[in-house]
């Protein structure tokens, strides 16, 4: 009999196709009674596909899944799932890293260039007939500019290297200073936002970076600073941020996560000098197929006795 997979979002389709090849899957969201459904065939359920877009998975969740073996994320980040509680279970739990490592740096280059060059307002002077009035004003230049980023992962890396290609110079700060990574180390987050032109967050979320850049931070990010963040929502006090824009402490921002995502504060839509981004550093066709499938053979690893791929918890 085929393991039953519980999905709390839909993957694309030829996805969701070969993960019903293998599985029976049950979509979450086709239930209108999500709780008297779990309350009923939670025990049928093997294993969850999650993604971050979600409700992700909590303790009550998967105390109401009694036979669950592994949560599949399908996203590198996995701070919507309640590690203790599936390590407690002995859960496992898989993500899909690294396949969405270029993607994401790209998205990461896009905002940064989008807030220095203002590629987003210059489209709309031309299409708005402004340039027959005069000519767009000047912009900022990246060459020799400093990028400091916040996190040097696999996604920091990707990031320091197209930034490099920009002739940008490089520092950050992460956890601890890596012996092969050849940039300038900052131990302290605000020490970095001091030295920085542009400071990119590619840090992951949760309650370790949870509000690292605050008022302070931005504050030493200056008014010719600007915030990018492709992190996750929670690494910004957003609050700080709106006020820290209202001031003009620190020139502008690009962003594509937020605190409560889709909902995005009023106070930062009304900035020019900000660039909105609907939370898309994976979001290509190619790279959220391979992610799909990687979600799939980290559980027919599992299932078939096998060792998982990607493994967050074993
Ligand atoms: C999401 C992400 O998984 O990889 C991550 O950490 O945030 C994304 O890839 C994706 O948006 C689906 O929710």
């Amino acid at each position: 009999m085929k393991p039953t997979v519980l999905a709390l979002k839909s993957i694309l389709p030829d996805e969701m196709e070969l993960l019903g090849s293998h599985y029976n899957v049950i979509p979450l969201w086709e239930q209108s009674d999500r709780s008297a459904f779990l309350e009923a065939r939670g025990a049928e359920i093997s294993a969850i596909l999650s993604t971050y877009d979600c409700e992700g998975v909590k303790a009550d969740m998967m105390a109401r899944l009694p036979h669950l073996k592994i949560i599949g994320q399908f996203g590198a980040g996995y701070d919507n799932i309640d590690l203790v509680a599936a390590k407690a279970r002995n859960i496992a739990v898989t993500n899909t890293p690294d396949v969405l490592t270029d993607d994401t740096a790209d998205l990461a280059m896009q905002l940064l260039l989008n807030v220095a060059r203002r590629g987003i307002a210059g489209d709309r002077f031309v299409r708005e007939g402004l340039w027959k009035k005069g000519g767009f004003p000047l912009t900022t230049s990246l060459s020799g500019k400093v990028a400091g980023i916040y996190g040097m992962g696999k996604i920091g890396q990707a990031i320091a290297r197209r930034a490099a290609a920009h002739n940008m110079k490089i520092i950050y700060c992460s956890r601890s200073q890596k012996g092969d990574i050849p940039y300038g180390y900052y131990g302290k987050l605000a020490a970095l936002a001091e030295a920085s032109d542009f400071l990119i967050l590619a840090c992951s979320g949760g309650p370790e970076t949870r509000h690292a850049v605050n008022r302070e931070v931005l504050q030493a990010l200056g008014p010719e600073g600007y915030l990018i963040n492709i992190a996750r929502g929670s690494v910004v006090k957003e609050d700080d941020l709106i006020a820290a824009l209202e001031a003009g402490e620190i020139a502008g921002a690009g962003l594509d996560v937020f605190a409560n995502e889709p909902d995005v504060p009023a106070e930062l839509l009304k900035h020019e000098s900000v660039v909105l981004s609907p939370h898309v550093g994976s979001a290509t066709r190619e790279t959220r197929s391979v992610m799909g499938r990687l979600v799939v053979e980290n559980l027919n690893a599992y299932f078939g006795g096998r060792p998982l791929l990607t493994p967050v918890l074993t």
